[in-house]
């Protein structure tokens, strides 16, 4: 992975974009780049380009970082689990709730993924951007009766690939919905496995004290199984484990493949049912600022579960299924900066004596809620200029009511930082938007790509009518 800092203008590769020393060109998206007039550009186009195109504060995605990324994720399932190679096949279905609108659908169905949904908002939104519903899955705990009959009415009626149940419930539920429809549905039963990992335990969604899934352990994933092979309407595909999100390395994917093979195994010795799929879910994390450990590559990841399948199914005797992976964060994370204007500057008389620079932006936790829910850190750059001041510490914070509205808790920014400076926060592609509400009636801000040189508006940014729109006056 090339971030390209600078190697274009003959500077250091990775000197001049890190705040921080020390800091990597990877929390960057691949084309982003610091020009030589000191100006940070992503997909050719110049920061205070953007700013003053589309104002701020914007979520700038780089369209060829996405395709990349997608690209990647794509061809390595199919790949490592080739035909060929004894395998039956693998695909990557995109996890929209990290960030979905048209133009990601795109990109990343042209990449060759598939896009994963958890919502009416989101199954509509993939199937009206394209999206081919033989590649398009349906998560969700609490499935509205909606959201089921778009999942099995679409493409002409044929459905979209699976929908992924998550109890004993909805096994009729799906039923009743298919019957009424005259049409069968493909089901994958979502795995509570006892693995859990990841960043956070808001994030961590296989053990087994939450809502995800039905319990390997306790006996009720059999119990949905008895019930789906019950009914005629429902067709078992095979099964699913989501393990949480944020996640290095790659042990804990392989503990994963165990138990939803050695329950795949089971499911074929009791009830004579044969599955051809599994699906491993989504959970590969990336770096937010340059004290991350670095993240593990998408290669070794796919690699790791591939052999774990391959040595797992050797030893219980069953078939290889087709292997199905939903990354979202490590698809589209590091694709997107966060651009916002310097407003507000405070010195802060630390208690012992020190001093934090407080520097406010036009944003905050409307537009990424990750700091004040999960802790989450980031780091951030000026955007407009370098500066050859000495770097003094800073917080950076939103626009809020509220004093937990950080966007970043502590970065080394130059001391002559100033109002109506540009500042870029990277690595907000995945649960920024996504996540964005309209607290204290801030708009949504606006999505731009850039690639090659052009930018354009993917998602707009939301106006004063549309943000009133709803209230009633
Ligand atoms: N598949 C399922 C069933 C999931 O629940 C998720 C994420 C994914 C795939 C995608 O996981 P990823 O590759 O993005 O880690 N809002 C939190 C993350 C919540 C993840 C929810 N499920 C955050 O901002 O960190």
């Amino acid at each position: 992975m090339s971030a390209g800092v600078g190697e274009a203008d003959g500077l250091p590769v990775g000197s001049l974009i890190c705040p921080e020393p020390g800091e990597r060109p990877d929390l960057w998206s691949w084309t982003t780049l610091r020009r030589p007039d000191g100006e940070l550009e992503i997909g050719g186009v110049a920061a205070s380009v953007l700013a003053r195109e589309f104002g701020t504060p914007a979520f700038v995605l780089d369209r060829a970082d996405l395709a990349g990324r997608a690209q990647v994720w794509a061809t390595a399932m199919a790949e490592e689990f080739w035909e060929g190679y004894g395998m039956a096949g693998g695909d990557a279905f995109y996890a929209g709730k990290a960030f979905l609108c048209s133009d990601v659908v795109r990109v990343v169905s042209q990449a060759g993924m598939g896009i994963d949904t958890a919502s009416l908002g989101e199954l509509t939104l993939a199937l009206r951007a394209g999206a081919d519903p033989a590649m398009v899955g349906l998560h969700g705990n609490n499935k509205l009766d909606e959201e089921i009959e778009l999942a099995l009415s679409a493409g002409e009626g044929a459905g979209i690939a699976r929908i992924f149940v998550d109890s004993l419930g909805e096994v009729e539920q799906i039923a009743a919905v298919a019957r009424r429809l005259g049409t069968r549905a493909r089901v994958m039963v979502r795995l509570k496995t006892g693995i859990h990992a990841g960043g956070n335990e808001y994030i961590a969604t296989s053990h087994e004290d939450q809502k995800f899934g039905v319990s390997v352990a306790d006996g009720s994933a059999l119990e949905v199984v008895a019930a789906i092979s019950a009914r005629p309407e429902l067709e078992l595909l095979g099964f699913h484990n989501h393990i949480g999100s944020q996640i290095l390395g790659t042990e804990a994917f392989v503990a994963a493949v165990r138990v939803v093979l050695e329950f795949r195994a089971r499911v074929e010795r009791e009830f004579g049912l044969a599955t051809p799929e599994v699906d491993l879910g989504g959970g590969v994390g990336i770096a937010y600022t340059g004290v991350d450990a670095a993240p593990t590559p998408v290669i070794e990841v796919v690699r790791a579960i591939a052999a774990a399948v391959r040595e797992v199914c050797g030893e219980l005797g069953t078939s290889i299924p087709r292997v199905s992976v939903e990354p979202g964060r490590s698809v589209v994370g590091p694709t997107t900066v966060t651009l916002y204007r310097v407003g507000a500057i405070k010195d802060v008389t630390l208690e012992g004596g020190g001093v934090r620079r407080y520097v406010s932006v036009d944003g905050g936790m409307s537009d990424n809620i990750r700091p004040a829910l999960y802790g989450a850190q980031y780091t951030a750059t000026l955007a407009n200029r370098l500066s050859g001041e000495a770097p003094v510490r800073c917080r950076v914070v939103g626009k809020h009511c509220e004093s937990g509205d950080i966007v970043v808790h502590d970065v080394d920014l130059p001391a002559d930082v100033r109002t109506g400076d540009l500042l870029a926060v990277p690595a907000t592609g995945a649960y920024g938007y996504a996540m964005a509400s309209n607290y204290n009636l801030l708009a949504k801000p606006v999505v731009v790509a850039c690639e090659g040189g052009r930018a354009s508006v993917v998602v707009r940014r939301q106006s004063m009518e549309h943000l009133l729109e709803l209230d009633v006056q």
